[in-house]
């Protein structure tokens, strides 16, 4: 009997998601399935760093609920060392690590962390310590022998190895090799800055590459050091904006798949110069672009308002999803009204963009962004929706827009800032009357996740309430999604189709 047209339809589904997580084309190394989670001292930080910091932040990742929402690596980033024994072997500055990186690695491990390292694919290291370049075996060895999970892995003293794609593939492949042949699963972050385009050759070396200069504290201001307003960019530099980055990353999201992910950089969430609206912006394209998730703020004085953003597992949801498929940005268009071009660079803020990617089993994010510095209504029809299914060049049959869809805001259901502090304070407690989640033995309010004890991707799967935001109204075929957006704000939808399963349940009432 021939297969009815519906099954075909559900079979394309299927091998499509099949080729995704097929041996050999998915993560290289087996690491970074989903976009890797955890904290870097960097941002807020800088070079004064010790074992004392990076354990105190730790201890507070898990008291907070952090780590069991997936932020699991604590990397420490550049100024740990003390250049180089006699022998050669790298060593930690001993006044700043007195008992040693194997220490410091053994801790984080005991408190279900994973520990997270930094070196240069140069003579030197940005802040002039010794660096790896011609030197990446021993010092692969050394980091494997000290325990160590993730190499951020940066581009300064690279003694003129840059300029092209080939030149740079080799200079970090190196390290690529070094780290594999120590046997330890080292997740591997190039800290590339987007030289030499590494979303074009990085899939088969490493797990993630940075795709532009530095973030700074910004949401929009241009500054000169950060010149590069497009992905093609042979001067990257550093205090690039949120909207910045953003736009250079627009073209490029695509070029991501499961191990293997565009970068944005480390979050500034916290950091004290963005509102909490831009914040939610930053966070939330952070997310839906699949970029790793690294918080760059001091985790130990972290305000209720900013646990509250980095806790949001709806958002962090449509992160780890099983199908790692990043956001494309449909429309980016002058928002109303038109009266912000900075005339220092040469691009204009207060854009509005709506941003669409498809999700496992079936469900879509659906996020509006707004640049401008006034309030504004954004909406998007069906077709910006499902534009991708719409212009695949064939004539198959788009069932998507012929149903009904349950709109589903996920920020509606942050968690109040009264809960947030009680967290902080370390005396919150479950409501008598609540059941916490129904998988898992969380002590953590319902607004937050615990996956440890259940996957993103099991449960996405079960409907874990937690992951869903609130629903908040439904998308009827041939109609409109709505949103009012905050000044330079965002609003985050997830779609799900009433037909229900992989949005294919329909195909038969067309
Ligand atoms: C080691 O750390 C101490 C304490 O922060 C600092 O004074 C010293 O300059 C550091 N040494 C190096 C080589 O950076
Ligand atoms: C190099 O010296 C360090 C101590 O300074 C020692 O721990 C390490 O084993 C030595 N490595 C080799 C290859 O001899
Ligand atoms: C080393 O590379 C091989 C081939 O890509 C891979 O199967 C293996 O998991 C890697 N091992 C480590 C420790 O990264
Ligand atoms: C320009 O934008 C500012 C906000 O930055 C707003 O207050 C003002 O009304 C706008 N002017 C015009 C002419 O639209
Ligand atoms: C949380 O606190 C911030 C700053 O104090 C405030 O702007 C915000 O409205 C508060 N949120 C809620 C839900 O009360
Ligand atoms: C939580 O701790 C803070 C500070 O110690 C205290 O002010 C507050 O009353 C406590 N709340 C509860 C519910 O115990
Ligand atoms: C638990 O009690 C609080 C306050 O009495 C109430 O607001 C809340 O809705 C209750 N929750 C459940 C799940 O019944
Ligand atoms: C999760 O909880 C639901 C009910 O709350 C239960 O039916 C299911 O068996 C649980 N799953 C696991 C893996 O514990
Ligand atoms: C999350 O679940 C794990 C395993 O079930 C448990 O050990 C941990 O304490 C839970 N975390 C929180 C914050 O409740
Ligand atoms: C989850 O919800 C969808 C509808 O939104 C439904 O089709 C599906 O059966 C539900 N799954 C479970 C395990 O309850």
């Amino acid at each position: 009997m021939a297969p009815s047209k519906s099954t075909v339809l559900i079979a394309a589904v299927a091998v499509f998601v099949t080729q995704a997580s097929a041996a050999g084309t998915v993560s290289y190394n087996g690491l970074a399935i989903t976009p890797q989670m955890g904290w870097d001292n960097w941002n807020a930080f800088g070079c004064n760093v010790d074992e004392e910091l990076l354990l105190n932040t730790a201890q507070k990742m898990v008291d907070y609920g952090l780590r069991d929402l997936g932020y699991y690596y604590v990397i420490l980033d550049d100024c740990w060392s003390n250049g180089r024994t006699a022998n050669g072997t790298l060593q930690a500055n001993a006044t700043k690590f007195p008992n040693g990186m194997p220490y410091v690695a053994d801790q984080l491990h005991s408190m279900g962390l994973g520990f997270g390292m930094y070196s240069s694919a140069g003579k030197y290291t940005c802040a002039g310590y010794a660096a790896s370049l011609g030197m990446e075996k021993q010092d692969a060895q050394t980091f494997a022998d000290w325990g160590v999970d993730y190499l951020k892995y940066d581009n300064c003293y690279n003694e003129g190895q840059e300029g092209t794609a080939l030149v740079s593939y080799n200079r970090y492949k190196a390290m690529s090799d070094a780290l594999n042949a120590t046997g330890r699963p080292i997740l591997y972050s190039m800290c590339q800055w987007g030289q030499d385009n590494p979303w074009d050759w990085a899939q088969t070396i490493a797990n993630s590459w940075r795709m532009s200069g530095d973030v700074y504290d910004s949401f929009d201001r241009p500054d000169s050091r950060c010149p590069c307003t497009t992905y093609d960019c042979t001067l990257p530099g550093f205090h690039c904006s949120v909207m910045n980055i953003l736009n250079k990353a627009a073209p490029i999201l695509n070029k991501a798949q499961p191990g293997a992910w565009n970068d944005l950089d480390m979050l500034e969430v916290g950091n004290g110069a963005m509102t909490d609206d831009e914040y939610k912006t930053h966070f939330s394209m952070w997310a839906i672009a699949k970029s790793p998730l690294i918080m760059g703020t001091d985790v130990t004085a972290m305000t209720p308002q900013t646990l509250s953003i980095y806790s949001n597992p709806a958002i962090i949801a449509i992160n780890q999803d099983p199908l790692g498929t990043p956001a494309t940005r449909v429309w980016l268009s002058p928002a109303q009204p038109q009266n912000e071009t900075y005339s220092t660079d040469s691009y204009t803020v207060g854009e509005a963009s709506f941003w669409t990617g498809q999700l496992a089993s079936g469900d879509y994010v659906a996020a509006f962004v707004n640049g401008a510095s006034s309030p504004t209504t954004l909406s998007a029809s069906m077709s910006d929706i499902f534009i991708d299914l719409l212009t695949t060049g064939s004539n198959a049959p788009v069932p998507q827009i012929s149903q009904t869809w349950d709109v589903y805001d996920l920020w509606a259901n942050r968690m109040s800032n009264a809960t947030a502090q009680a967290i902080i304070m370390g005396n919150y407690t479950l409501p008598t009357n609540a059941s916490s989640m129904s998988n898992s033995t969380s002590t953590m309010p319902v607004q937050t996740y615990n996956a440890t004890a259940m996957s993103y991707a099991d449960g996405l799967a079960a409907n874990e309430t937690a992951l869903f935001g609130l629903k908040t109204a439904e998308l009827m075929p041939g109609g409109t999604v709505q949103a009012q957006v905050p000044a330079h704000g965002v609003v985050v939808y997830r779609l799900r189709s009433q037909g229900g399963g992989a949005g294919m349940r329909k195909r038969d009432e067309l």
